[in-house]
């Protein structure tokens, strides 16, 4: 398994350019199973997650050509098989979305229930109500989801009991080729899931209100092929602002949505960080200071994200001043506290683990260090950054399944990384 091996103390200073959104485009990939015709997709990320869900849809029998550019085009008319084995949607959650699509293409569908994972037991009812909603006959068999439909599913109006950005994307792509409209409520409101919606409409669907609590989708017989370039990833660039705030630097991300990251800016505002925003680049300046702590609570978009709490934390860690960070959205989101802690940080949990409250200290201590899920690990790469000595990151495997190049990336910073293969 390969490793990170960092020398802390570099302030990071430059500029980058924002890779695609790994959660859209692996959305798209299993959208593409909705089309008759072949789905061309840019701006997509090298990733792990990625190459899992092409892996998938080449076990469908689906045909994926990939260009030296990482353009992907799916032929998904190619398909043999409506079944996704346990040992795929195991690996990645997201894989599970392809039930939706080929249930509303095909009729049917047999997807393997993805199971819980480190950050929380991550249940599916959502999902399987609205499905059931728009007419899908749904039955549990040994582990596997078994979903089917006579004829075309039917539009008609869900309200979903609570905020989830995979639920309104499943249940979304899903709609689009239902009979009549179908109206959801409660949506989630990420710009993946509007950048999914976009990605559809230029496939020939209708839907209307994405980025909204209510999206209506107005149901036809068929979609086509589309040319769609990903946005870009609002986590990734946050992380490379975050990790450059925490070593007093000064980073330009280039290539991005300032917009997407409102409540992000906000708090880097807060710590003391000049912001200056473009229409796609954003930078931040620390001029060399100690940032100061900042209190928040993870919450749906536009809110801030949990996707970057455990980035924020090892900013806080090494920040002046002490502040209290709140987890809403996942149940078991902190465990890089117990590293970032054996790193000489001062983290407590309390209320049932849902809180963090952090003393900021100067300095890290480097350890040797490892997280099991994808944010985790790369706060941890910040905490190797601002830490003395040399911190090594174990499993890193979970970094390459959402940071591009992550270590060519923080060099081009000036950071003092190396990828260490096992
Ligand atoms: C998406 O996961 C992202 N993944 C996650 O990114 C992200 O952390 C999360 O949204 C929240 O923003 C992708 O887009 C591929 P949810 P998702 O449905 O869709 C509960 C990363 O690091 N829930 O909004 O699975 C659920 O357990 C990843 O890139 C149900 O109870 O998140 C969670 O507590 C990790 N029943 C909450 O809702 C359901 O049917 C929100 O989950 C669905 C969700």
């Amino acid at each position: 398994m390969d490793k990170l091996l960092i020398r802390g103390g570099a302030c990071l200073n430059g500029e980058l350019r924002a890779s695609g959104a790994k959660n859209s485009a692996v959305l798209m990939l299993a959208a593409s199973l909705l089309a008759n015709e072949p789905v061309r997709l840019t701006n997509v990320p090298h990733l792990r997650d990625i190459t899992t869900m092409i892996e998938l849809l080449g076990s469908l029998g689906v045909e994926v050509v990939i260009d030296e550019k990482m353009g992907i085009e799916i032929h998904a008319n190619t398909i043999k098989s409506f079944r996704a084995p346990y040992d795929l949607v195991r690996t990645m959650r997201a894989s599970f979305l392809v039930l939706g699509p080929m249930l509303a293409h095909y009729g049917q569908a047999e997807v393997s229930l993805p199971g819980g994972c480190a950050i929380g037991p991550r249940p599916v009812d959502q999902h399987l109500k609205g499905l059931a909603a728009l007419g899908a006959n749904i039955e549990m068999d040994e582990g596997y989801v078994k979903a089917s439909v006579d004829g075309r599913l039917k539009g008609t109006r869900f309200i979903f009991d609570f905020s989830t950005v995979g639920g309104t994307e499943h249940v979304m792509m899903a709609a689009t080729l239902a009979e009549g409209e179908t109206l959801l409520e409660n949506c989630a409101r990420e710009p993946e899931i509007v950048d999914l919606a976009d990605c559809l409409n230029e496939m020939g669907a209708d839907i209307t209100g994405a980025g909204t609590d209510t999206i209506r989708i107005r149901g036809v017989e068929a979609l086509t092929g589309c040319d769609h370039r990903v946005i870009s990833d609002r986590v990734e660039t946050a992380s490379y602002l975050i990790a450059a705030a925490a070593t007093g630097g000064r980073v330009k991300m280039k290539g991005t949505v300032p917009v997407h990251l409102d409540a992000v800016l906000a708090k880097l505002t807060e710590a003391g960080a000049r912001i200056e925003t473009g229409e796609d680049w954003i930078s931040l300046d620390m001029e060399g200071r100690r940032p100061r702590a900042v209190s928040l609570v993870t919450a749906p978009y536009p809110a801030f994200p949990t996707d970057l709490q455990a980035q924020i934390l090892a900013m806080n860690a090494v920040s002046e001043g002490t502040a209290t960070v709140r987890e809403t959205i996942f149940e078991n989101r902190f465990m890089h506290v117990h590293e970032m802690n054996r790193m000489g940080a001062r983290i407590s949990l309390e209320g049932n683990n849902t809180t963090a409250i952090v003393e900021g200290v100067e300095r890290l201590k480097a350890a040797p260090v490892m997280a099991n899920d994808l944010r985790a690990s790369v706060s941890l790469v910040i905490a190797g950054l601002v830490a003395e000595g040399d911190t090594v990151v174990d499993r890193i495997y979970h970094i390459d399944r959402g940071y591009e190049q992550v270590e060519e990336k923080l060099k081009n910073l000036g950071a003092d990384i190396t990828r260490i293969h096992a």
